[in-house]
């Protein structure tokens, strides 16, 4: 069993190419079973999810080779069309591909894809979709088998909630579906739009991506092409608060910068000085962070994101003040206080509601990653913590984040892998 030692006290000094978005290469990939021929895919990140995404396209017929952040894929007309649970289970993203499959084959068989360390993450939303569309859904056992007695047609769909997965999921379905289909309510997430980009650049005919509306015109074929993944925006959140937290001087390159600002005006308020310039996030952290004076809530893109929630409320524990947390995405995502509460943060919880009162100092502890998010958040704690932290279970930092350790050890941390 891995795990990270950190020493804290150091303050964060260099630059740092952040690495290209998980959360925008795995709906990607699995728009590329979606193609004839081969697809390029630039900007991967080498991340635990991303492999298990690979040993799925392998399972269902693709080609799938991955050399420097550069993955190959090159779908197969036949393979298989009902994915194993334990392929499932590596990720909890894997249900994407139940769009993908029925896109391409009008079939397709997918488990659960697991219970979830934030909560229940119920797919209620994305079966109904299909179902819309024309597809039968039989549910036995845990196993999900769907099929299309006519063909797959376009459908007018409203979400109840902006549901990135679903969206994501309707796209992968609708993109070669017959006729026009209507995503009214759709995720918004800068990830939403890299997909279409990409599918586009397959010959998709998509409209009002990064808008409520998403329109869709199914084609007959796609073909392959060649691809850069955008840049992972919670990674870039996770350095800066990292950064403002210890205090330092960094600079990130080739970040989504307007993709960011949602986190960046937040963290504005802590009294850092951020400034960006193109692709270029700078930040100097020198005194005391001041605590957020806004309500800090989460809420679907363009508010401010479920997945920074952590990061930031770690990177507050020392501030001046009171900061305040609303989690309005996710009904379990408040498990990594317990560990932050271990290393001497005052933080309180109740509901939805988390209340965080800066503390003078913080102690280094032995402590396990809840989650992936909570376990970066855990290791900015660890950062500005007198003494050395241990974070075990890291397992979860690995699914999001691509050599954690080395980027941090660049800019001047104290930390290793053991
Ligand atoms: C994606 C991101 C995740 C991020 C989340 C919200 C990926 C791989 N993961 O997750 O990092 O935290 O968006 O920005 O991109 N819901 C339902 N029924 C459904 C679908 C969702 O009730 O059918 C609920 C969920 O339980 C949750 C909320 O909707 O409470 C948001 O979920 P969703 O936007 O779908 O998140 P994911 O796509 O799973």
């Amino acid at each position: 069993m891995q795990k990270l030692i950190v020493q804290g006290g150091a303050k964060l000094r260099g630059e740092l190419d952040l690495q290209g978005s998980k959360n925008s290469a795995l709906p990607i990939m699995a728009a590329a079973y979606l193609c004839r021929g081969e697809c390029i895919l630039h900007n991967c990140p080498k991340l635990t999810d991303i492999y298990a995404a690979s040993r799925i396209l392998n399972y269902i017929g693709c080609k799938c080779s991955f050399a420097d952040n550069t993955a190959v894929i090159t779908s197969a007309q036949s393979g298989h069309t009902a994915i194993p649970e334990e392929l499932m289970q590596e990720m909890r993203s894997s249900i994407i591909f139940l769009g993908a499959l029925l896109g391409k084959n009008k079939t397709g068989t997918v488990s659960y894809p697991g219970g979830c360390e934030l909560g229940s993450r119920p797919i209620d939303m994305h079966l109904s979709s299909f179902r819309k569309m024309g597809v039968d859904i039989k549910e036995k056992f845990g196993r999900i088998t769907c099929s299309v007695r006519k063909s797959i047609h376009g459908a007018k769909i409203s979400l109840p909630f902006p549901s990135v997965g679903a969206t994501e999921n309707i796209m992968l379905c609708a993109v070669l579906a017959d006729g026009e289909t209507v995503i009214n309510n759709a995720a918004r997430e800068p990830e939403i739009k890299d997909l279409a980009d990409f599918l586009r650049c397959c010959g998709a005919k998509i409209k009002g991506d990064g808008e409520s509306s998403i329109v869709i015109e199914g084609v007959k074929e796609l073909h392959g092409c060649e691809y850069t993944v955008m840049s992972d925006r919670i990674a870039g959140a996770t350095y800066l608060a990292a950064a403002a937290a210890a205090g330092g001087e960094i600079i990130i390159h080739k970040a989504c910068v307007g993709c960011m600002e949602p986190f960046i005006s937040l963290l504005d308020q802590t009294g850092c000085s951020i400034y960006t310039i193109d692709d270029g996030i700078y930040l100097r952290s020198g005194l005391r962070l001041k605590a957020v004076r806004d309500c800090i809530r989460t809420m679907p893109h363009p508010g401010f994101p479920t997945d920074a929630q952590a990061i930031l409320m770690a990177a507050l524990i020392k501030a001046d003040g009171t900061s305040v947390f609303e989690e309005n995405i996710f009904d379990c995502r408040y498990r990594h206080t317990d560990a932050l509460v271990k290393m001497g943060a005052d933080i309180t919880v109740l509901g939805k509601t988390a209340v965080v009162k800066g503390v003078d100092r913080l102690y280094g502890a032995r402590v396990e990653a809840t989650d992936l998010r909570g376990g970066a958040a855990m290791v900015i704690a660890a950062l500005i913590a007198e003494g050395k932290s241990e974070i075990t279970s890291i397992s979860h930092i690995d699914r999001g984040y691509e050599e954690i350790e080395l980027c941090l050890q660049r800019l001047g941390a104290d930390i290793k892998r053991e």
